[in-house]
């Protein structure tokens, strides 16, 4: 197999080890500890050949432990986004979820999968380097029913890190994990991402009032600074007065994949991000419904990143790609619904390219 993988400890929470795994295959390299099976780099060459690192992160284990309020890097759940007053009923039965996010249940909860220590091992898979993360989730975990066992496999393919997520259940529950990395292309802590140019193929988003919680509208993208169907710079119209810009702070809305229906859970393309300085292009590629693209605006300028700069509003995008927010509550949105027997599998991959 071409590729290496190597692991190291990275300190201890709670008692607990934590490891880092190192993955290299062609140009690319990614560091993932099992602490929240967080991405705590990704170096990949821009034009010139050189090097950066693309995502945002913390300098230190202890760093993430007392503040990933940002879940820089992690892998949420067990539900990512927002559940309205954290409640909803499975088969005829209510349950409330923690209310972390203001009112609402946002990314699993006071300690979600982000906060949690994983299980590690290298995986085997012919495609390249890969760390398989597996978590436990018992009952009532945050509120959540059933014990739910989810295997996240990170995978360096020779031009893509590549997620796999796989889950089973002993009792009904609900489901979406994301991962929640903000990429900077043109290297953490270099500045902000307003002069990368986006392509993002969603013809709709999902609309949300004053506390980030869906209307129950799909808004369309068709004449508002929502429109990236077309690629343009993110920056360019994150300034108008726009209603649902300004209670995003810029973006922080899910946007809804056109696909057609018979393309229905296989993987698409569904966004190209282009940084003009580097050459440096992502590809995200996803079975998911939806991308909650999110341009940083709780980043405040109190946190010091990884490179030892200070992190500002803008100075990162994340794509997270989920259901959509509320799903639970909302029977027409794609459905978050997992069973006992049956397994949730999906496909998540940030491809890597230059461009002249
Ligand atoms: C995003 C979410 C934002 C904010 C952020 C964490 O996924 O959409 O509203 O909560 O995570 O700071």
């Amino acid at each position: 197999m071409a590729g290496t993988v190597a692991r190291d400890a990275f300190g201890e929470v709670d008692g607990q080890a934590v490891e880092r795994w190192t993955l290299a295959h062609g140009d690319l390299r990614v560091a993932v500890m099992t602490y929240g099976a967080i991405l705590l780099r990704l170096d990949a060459p821009g034009r010139d050949g050189e090097k950066a690192n693309v995502v945002l992160g913390f300098p230190t284990l202890a760093d993430y432990v007392a503040g990933n309020d940002p879940y820089f890097g992690a892998v949420a759940g067990r539900f990512a986004n927002r559940i309205t007053d954290g409640r909803f009923s499975l088969d005829g039965q209510d349950y409330q979820l923690t209310r972390n996010g203001g009112a609402h249940h946002l990314h699993g909860g006071a300690r979600g999968f982000d906060k949690r220590v994983w299980a590690a091992a290298e995986a085997t898979s012919g495609d390249g380097p890969a760390v398989r993360l597996v978590y436990r989730s018992p009952d009532d975990e945050e509120g959540y029913p059933g014990a739910l066992d989810l295997t996240v496999t990170y995978t360096l393919t020779g031009d893509a890190l590549r997620l796999d997520y796989e889950a089973t259940t002993d009792a009904p529950t609900i489901l979406n994990p994301t991962q929640h990395s903000y990429f900077n292309l043109a290297g953490e802590g270099s500045g902000d991402v307003l002069g990368h140019r986006l392509r993002l193929a969603a013809g709709r988003f999902v609309e949300v009032d004053a506390a980030l919680s869906p209307t129950g509208r799909l808004a369309q993208v068709e004449g508002t600074p929502f429109d990236f169907r077309e690629s343009r710079p993110i920056g360019g119209r994150i300034r108008e007065a726009h209603p649902q810009i300004v209670i995003g702070r810029g973006y922080d809305h899910c946007f809804v994949f056109d696909r057609p229906a018979s393309a229905d859970r296989s993987i698409l393309i569904g966004a190209r991000v282009e940084e003009p300085g580097s050459g440096r292009v992502l590809d995200l590629r996803t079975d998911r419904p939806g991308v909650q693209f999110y341009t940083g605006g709780f980043l405040d300028a109190t946190l010091v990143g990884s490179g030892g700069r200070v992190y500002r509003q803008g100075d990162g995008f994340c794509l997270e790609t989920q259901t959509f927010p509320d799903a639970p509550n909302r029977p027409e949105f794609p459905s978050p619904v997992l069973r006992p027997g049956k397994t949730f599998r999906s496909r998540t991959e940030f491809a890597f390219s230059v461009s002249g």
